[in-house]
């Protein structure tokens, strides 16, 4: 096994996952480019920045990936701060999720104009994200030796769980992670790997400045009794971050 270190993009890494992605990857020793939409809020990542074994391992970059503009500076500053100019592995981890309206269906959202706002702002981070910074990196993807793109996708993608566990909810959430999946296979290209991983619940709020409120948490507890329902066996482990 190599002890070679590689260099990782992860795309919203401010806090959550992607900041626990970060954390892992830099204890691995790992380089890590570490996006965010609005670095001076980052605190946790400059806390990270802070300590001295993460000196040129770890590097904060300013990108929205709801805009193409901001991802294209992301990456050629990537290529800058990066000897070489090279990425190993892209992760794709950003979403929006609109935890105010999750418990709407199509049918029950208050207002079409909510519901066509929700809509485009979660196909424009939660799909177009992806398919702009995947598109903004592959040149440098392409100079790297591993060749890797992960997407965090969610089990709320999957039709089946839908429909076997009667979910009608989560609308632009779920949409948007199923479309994701077919963005994947659409990228599908000799010499690269491009997979989809769902992480099962990860409970981020150390991380997270607001915890679901009493009724948003109404509205998960329903889910994962759905969840249940259509996979029996699921054992409703939540991660802890
Ligand atoms: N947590 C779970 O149980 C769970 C389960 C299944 C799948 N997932 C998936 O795992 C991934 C991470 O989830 P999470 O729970 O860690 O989410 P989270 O705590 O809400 O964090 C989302 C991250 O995405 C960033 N972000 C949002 N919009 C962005 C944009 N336009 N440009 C750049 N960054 C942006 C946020 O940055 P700001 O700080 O700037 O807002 C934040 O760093 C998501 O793809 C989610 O769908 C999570």
């Amino acid at each position: 096994m190599s002890c070679q270190s590689h260099v990782y993009v992860v795309a919203g890494a401010s806090r959550g996952i992607g900041l626990q992605f970060v954390t892992s990857l830099l204890a691995r020793g790992e380089i890590v480019v570490a996006i965010a939409r609005n670095p001076d809020k980052a605190e946790w990542l400059h806390k990270l920045a802070k300590d001295g074994k993460n000196d040129k391992k770890l590097f904060i970059v300013k990108g929205d990936v709801a805009d193409a503009v901001s991802i294209e500076v992301a990456a050629k500053e990537t290529a800058k701060r990066i000897p070489g100019g090279y990425v190993d592995v892209l992760i794709n981890n950003a979403v929006y999720a609109d935890s105010t309206t999750q418990g709407h269906t199509l049918i029950s959202y208050p207002s079409t104009d909510l519901l066509i706002s929700n809509f485009t702002q979660a196909f424009q981070t939660n799909v177009l994200g992806p398919i702009v910074t995947t598109n903004a990196f592959i040149p440098l993807l392409r100079k790297g030796s591993l060749k890797k793109v992960f997407t965090i996708n969610s089990g709320l993608a999957d039709v089946q769980l839908s429909l076997k566990g009667e979910i009608p909810t989560f609308t632009p959430y779920c949409v948007t992670k199923s479309a994701l999946e077919m963005t994947n296979v659409k990228y599908a290209d000799e010499g690269f790997t491009f997979l989809d991983i769902a992480p099962g619940v990860v409970h981020t709020s150390a991380t997270n400045l607001s915890s679901p409120n009493e009724e948003e948490m109404s509205v998960i507890m329903k889910a994962a009794a759905s969840f249940k329902k259509a996979y029996p066996d699921w054992n409703s482990l939540v991660v802890k971050l």
